[in-house]
């Protein structure tokens, strides 16, 4: 039997950080799935006019602004069928080298505004019976990226915020999806908060892991591959994890985590990353 079209389950979707990367190629799959997407920026002027498309700016340095937002785009829309919380940016360097305040920022941008922002969509999809929260995370839940820690601690809150929501949604018809990518190739580098830290004497370490980061993003799978990978998720319509990226980080890498040591952990993340 043909799945039934997106669009039908989900006619009205709401995605932060439209403007770039994951979020927009979200963006272009779902309008061309017919769905109707209000998507946001900072800067509502970074996002292209488009049919069936709502440009929303949206900050989520700045909370009660961010909430208002939502709140009068979901009001506009008669309540979303699916919201996608997928805007974020990282802080790299060692802890001790960014004071208290831009770590605090990740750790709000990153999780609790996120959160806000489910708590203020749940209620109509309750309402309805019908929908679906999608919270972008990330593989550094399951493996942590080095000098990123502010980073893997809200990704893993995120993913910890999902699955706890998900049982607690069971058999309510709305559906919590824990999105987990590895590396894929977009901007994301370019806008991370280097840390000034990277400039004192332990800098080569930190030096050499950021090269590998960024020599593994250049070589990442296209975003195609997570849109993909999320519209299949929305036709499955069930609450979990799901994993998207090249085989090594979606298929392998997580096994091997679930199956292998903590030693055998720390060994391949000091080899990808040229820890020494
Ligand atoms: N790329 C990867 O390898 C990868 C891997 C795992 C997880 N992820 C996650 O995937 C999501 C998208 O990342 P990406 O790779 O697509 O990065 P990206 O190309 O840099 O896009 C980030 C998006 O988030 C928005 N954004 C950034 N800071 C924001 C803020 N303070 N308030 C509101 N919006 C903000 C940006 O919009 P404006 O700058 O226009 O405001 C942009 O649309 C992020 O949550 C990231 O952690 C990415």
């Amino acid at each position: 039997m043909p799945a039934r079209p997106l669009a039908e389950r989900y006619p009205r979707a709401f995605i932060t950080g439209a403007s770039s990367g994951l979020g927009a190629a979200f963006t272009t799959r779902l309008l061309a799935e017919g769905v109707e997407v209000w998507g946001t920026a900072r800067d509502a002027s970074r996002l292209p006019a488009r049919p069936g498309f709502h440009p929303v700016s949206l900050d989520l340095a700045q909370g009660d602004d961010a909430a208002a937002a939502f709140t009068q785009a979901q009001t506009e829309a008669g309540g979303f069928d699916l919201v996608i919380n997928n805007a974020g940016y990282g802080v790299f360097g060692p802890v001790e080298s960014q004071p208290f305040p831009v770590w605090a920022a990740q750790l709000d941008a990153l999780l609790t505004q996120t959160l806000r922002l489910s708590l203020l969509a749940l209620p109509a999809m309750r309402a309805r019976g019908h929908g679906a929260l999608v919270n972008i995370s990330s593989l550094a839940v399951e493996f942590p990226i080095p000098g990123m820690s502010g980073y893997n601690a809200a990704k893993a809150g995120l993913s910890a915020w999902s699955l706890s929501l998900a049982y607690e949604l069971a058999g309510t018809g709305v559906s919590v999806v824990d999105f987990r990518p590895g590396d894929f190739r977009t901007p994301f580098n370019t806008a991370v908060v280097q840390s000034p830290g990277t400039s004192q004497p332990s800098a080569p370490r930190w030096a050499r892991v950021w090269r590998r980061f960024e020599a593994m993003h250049d070589v990442a799978p296209a975003v195609d591959v997570a849109a993909e990978d999320l519209v299949r998720a929305l036709h499955r319509g069930r609450s979990g994890i799901v994993r998207s990226g090249s085989f090594f980080q979606a298929r392998l890498a997580p096994l091997l985590a679930r199956l292998g040591s903590e030693p055998l952990r720390r060994a391949i993340q000091a080899r990808y990353f040229d820890l020494r």
